[in-house]
């Protein structure tokens, strides 16, 4: 039996459901840790369907005071607001439309000219966080490996200037054309949390926590730079756990 190190904390639970309970008391806290110390919180937000349960859940949640959140996306795919793969427009109907006050600082995914918008939206990151990172930021692992839109064999996992990219559409795996955070932000963000579900997600977050691997290969590895805290919170079928 190998036993695996995992870089920052694991935590393992049964199901999505409880994925989402763990992961929106502990995006609370550290919002309010947050708040508490500094007197406001960046909070980044990643797309895909994992994340979805816990944002409704953190909607529900007592004792934040959204009016001093500052809302960031880790990535958008170039679709307009209101289309289903904009992860904006998950985020509205799962979280934002359930709290007062917060300020909202939408990726604008469907900026005509994606380069544009990928230097305007670092000149903003770069204006409101002092740190270079967020103070808490939810990410999620493609079956790929891929986390925010940085994927496998792909140049953009490689960036260590800029801090949002415009990364290529990828036609023949049918993908959009996307913008995307970078790897230096993920590093001097102060709380990280990965939420992975389901049996797809074992073999990427094992080849995520392996002690030896690529970056190239698996995107997820850039997770393990993470300066702050790092949480893991996985469901059993990601943990390789029937
Ligand atoms: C995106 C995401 C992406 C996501 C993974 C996992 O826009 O697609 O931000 O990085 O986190 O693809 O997605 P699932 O949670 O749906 O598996």
């Amino acid at each position: 039996m190998t036993t695996k190190v995992v870089p920052g904390q694991l935590v393992a639970v049964p199901d999505l459901a409880s994925v989402a309970t763990e992961a929106s008391a502990r995006f609370a806290r550290a919002l309010r840790d947050a708040i508490g110390r500094r007197g406001s919180a960046s909070f980044a937000l990643s797309g895909g369907e994992t994340p979805r349960p816990a944002y409704e859940k953190l909607a529900q949640e007592k004792g934040i005071d959204w009016s001093k959140v500052d809302v960031f996306w880790i990535d958008e795919r170039a679709v307009p607001p209101g289309d289903d793969r904009s992860n904006f427009k998950w985020a509205k109907k799962a979280l934002l439309d359930h709290v007062s006050g917060a300020r909202v600082h939408r990726m604008p995914g469907d900026a005509k000219d994606l380069e544009v918008a990928a230097k305007d939206y670092e000149k903003l990151l770069r204006s409101l966080l002092p740190r270079g990172g967020f103070d808490v930021a939810v990410m999620g692992v493609g079956d790929d490996g891929h986390t925010a839109s940085l994927f496998p064999g792909e140049r953009g996992v490689l960036e260590a200037e800029r801090w949002v990219i415009a990364v290529p559409a990828a036609p023949a795996k049918k993908r959009e054309a996307r913008l995307t955070v970078t790897t230096p932000v993920l590093e001097a963000s102060a709380a990280v949390f990965v939420l992975a579900v389901g049996a797809k997600k074992q073999h990427p977050l094992e080849r995520a926590w392996s002690a030896s691997g690529s970056v190239s290969e698996t995107p997820a590895r850039v997770l393990r730079g993470v300066r702050g805290s790092l949480t893991w919170i996985i469901d059993r079928a990601a943990g390789g756990i029937a």
